[in-house]
């Protein structure tokens, strides 16, 4: 192993230039917690010429620091090294390490190894083109195993290495070897998608089969794991696929110059070449491709560039520049598979945010329409998606994308969810088709416009939304509020929880998917009543933020006022009128908000109540106020 520290400053030059020619291949090593993963990737590194040099001179330090001498790396530390930077790696998702030897390049993907970090998994896997699945021979296929394989083979990995580890373990037996390589190839079959499979009996601590052939394996003829590497095909799929640029952004220096700036996500592109763009389906021919470097004659998939078009045509960040004559589909409605990373559940009927290419759009998921036992590969029945299950589930967008679906091209055809609220990333996912109802639901214009019936009210629409605890006094201010609206001439409705859910809702319960659901319908029913001019007083207890923030997003600028009747557990209990807090502290009533059951308080609320110290009385006469401040009524 050569080191920076070996090498002359234009060996490192002559050295990188080398570099450039030689292929790359991008891999990642699935394995779940002490299958060995660290000790197989520090051996790959140890074992290749040159390690890039952060990490090198990271590894040195380290090494240093426990007194280490010399300038080579001891692999037993090098191992400890990665391990520890992934144990202590809460914050590290995903590490990507580069090395190469004298035939290729490599950047591997090293993502922590436990239950909960599948979604890293996931993370890395997604432009990999091969991956190392690590099995402990002792162990055999584990549930891991299986998500894992199940996660690679949707991602579109179609290369795997079956990485038969710990050998030494098993008296490296051969039938071990084979049991395990029979069991995993009937799974893959089963699961579809991964075209070929190597297995190896290796063990990564010992050295057999990853650099060198082991004598302690004579029964197998395979390729070693770093020979493997270096010489699996890569075909450039990318490069072969139709034309797609994502646009990132529009680059106008002055009036001359129009380009639209953006990484090639497949195919390749000449100039006057003819493209569509989507959503738009405007057509124009390709000018010319600029880059820093001056205009190409073509640019390929992977490339970062900037498009001038023969025609003035309307183009903003989130279009996609497609080949006319192949261009992506368009829609705002698909299945999908989804595989859930986030703690909390993905509750259907949540908005969330999806980001596709350079589009960023709010997402609502339906019910899934089944779960995927990674195990059996069986389809369940399921309400919501749990930490790294999977399922697939139908998708509406609020605005329609283009897209593929991700069989055709994962990088159109694949997209991650994002919580609104976190803004953490909570699920990934890939399209597999458009509904067809998304092209053949349409909306209907009416004649008369909302402004005209909110103006025959004599004042604005307005939703007051209460939320507070049961038996907090929502109803009752509400109640006072709604009187005082009618006597001052005001169009008014109420909404309220326990009325709605003798109707509409009756179908929910109280879990916390149903109220998501619950809060979703009521919400998407004060719409339709500020579309009639209604101002409407909704109180219901409605205990997530998520839920109240659609609510909130559902209505026009300032017509959403959230009103929290403030009143402690402790009140609230203590008054009891239903008598549900005794039963709930029985054990009588499950899922009881602030027993077992959470209240998220509203941070910037409108209108906060402490009902410990003002009457119901006086909170509906400083509500009413704050309406005429805000000049919805007039008093
Ligand atoms: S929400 O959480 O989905 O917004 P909603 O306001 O519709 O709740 O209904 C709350 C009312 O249902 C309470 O005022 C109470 O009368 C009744 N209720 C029955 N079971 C529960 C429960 N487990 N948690 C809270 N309220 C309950």
């Amino acid at each position: 192993m050569a080191h920076k520290s070996d090498l002359i400053a234009s060996d490192i030059e002559g050295y990188l230039k080398s570099q450039e020619e030689k292929s790359l291949l991008r891999f990642i090593t699935c394995g779940s917690v002490d299958d060995g993963k660290s000790t197989l990737i520090g051996r790959l590194l140890y074992e290749s010429k040159l390690i890039f040099e952060d990490q090198l001179s990271a590894l040195e330090a380290d090494s240093k620091k426990m007194g280490t001498q010399g300038n080579r790396i001891d692999f037993a530390l090098l191992v400890d090294g990665l391990a520890s930077e992934r144990e202590q790696g809460i914050t590290i998702d995903v590490a990507y390490r580069f090395f190469s030897t004298e035939k290729r390049k490599f950047i591997v993907a090293d993502t922590p190894g436990h239950e909960q970090y599948t979604r890293n998994m996931a993370t890395g896997a997604s432009n990999a083109d091969l991956a190392i699945i690590l099995i402990d021979a002792r162990k055999g296929i584990l549930t891991q195993t299986r998500r894992h394989s199940f996660i690679v083979s949707r991602l579109g990995i179609e290369n795997v290495v079956l990485a038969v580890n710990k050998m030494d373990l098993v008296g490296y037996s051969q039938q071990v070897f084979s049991d395990i390589e029979i069991a995993y190839r009937a799974f893959a079959k089963e699961l579809g998608g991964i075209e070929h499979i190597t297995a190896i009996p290796m063990s990564a601590l010992e050295g057999d089969n990853i650099v060198e052939r082991s004598a302690n394996t004579d029964w197998y003829n395979g390729p070693v794991l770093l020979e493997h590497l270096e010489t699996v095909g890569v075909r450039d799929v990318m490069q072969t696929k139709a034309f797609r640029m994502p646009v990132q952004w529009v680059n106008r220096p002055n009036l001359d110059f129009r380009g639209f700036a953006g990484f090639i996500s497949s195919g390749t592109i000449k100039p006057g070449d003819r493209i569509k763009v989507l959503p738009s389906a405007k057509e124009s021919t390709v000018a010319r491709i600029v880059t820093i470097d001056g205009d190409l004659d073509e640019a390929v998939a992977g490339q970062s560039v900037t498009l001038t078009l023969e025609d003035e045509i309307d183009i903003s960040r989130g279009d996609t520049i497609c080949t006319a004559g192949d261009p992506a589909e368009v829609a705002n409605q698909f299945e999908t598979t989804l595989l859930w990373m986030a703690d909390e559940p993905m509750y259907p009927g949540r908005p969330y945010v999806m980001k596709i290419g350079t589009s960023t759009v709010n997402a609502t998921i339906t019910r899934p329409k089944y779960r995927i036992d990674v195990n059996t590969l069986a389809h369940e029945a399921a309400h919501e998606l749990q930490l790294n299950e999977v399922g697939v589930c139908n998708l509406s967008l609020d605005r329609a994308i283009a897209f593929d679906p991700y069989a055709d091209n994962r990088e159109t055809g694949g997209f991650i969810l994002i919580d609104k609220m976190t803004n953490a990333t909570v699920g990934m996912g890939m399209i597999h088709f458009a509904l067809r109802r998304s092209s053949n639901v349409h909306w209907q214009a009416l004649d008369v416009e909302r402004s005209t019936r909110s103006a025959m009210k004599g004042h604005k629409p307005a939703v007051l939304w209460f939320t507070g605890l049961s038996g907090s006094g929502k109803s009752t201010i509400a109640n006072i509020v709604d009187r005082k609206l009618i006597a001052a001439g005001a169009h008014t409705m109420i909404l309220d929880g326990d009325n709605v859910r003798h109707g509409l809702n009756k179908d929910l319960g109280f879990t916390d998917a149903d109220r998501v659901e619950n809060i979703r319908r009521v919400a998407e029913v004060a719409k339709l009543m500020t579309d009639a001019g209604l101002i409407t007083l909704v109180s219901f207890i409605s205990p997530f933020r998520a839920e109240r923030r659609l609510a909130r997003d559902l209505m026009a600028g300032g017509e959403f006022v959230e009103v929290h009747v403030d009143t402690s557990l402790e009140v609230a209990e203590a008054r009891d009128r239903k008598g549900l807090y005794k039963k709930a502290r029985a054990g009588l009533i499950k899922n009881f908000t602030g027993i077992d059951s959470p209240y998220e308080e509203p941070e910037n609320p409108e209108i906060r109540i402490d009902t410990s110290e003002v009457s119901a009385e006086a909170a509906a006469d400083e509500i009413i106020r704050q309406l005429a401040e805000a000049g919805v009524v007039t008093l």
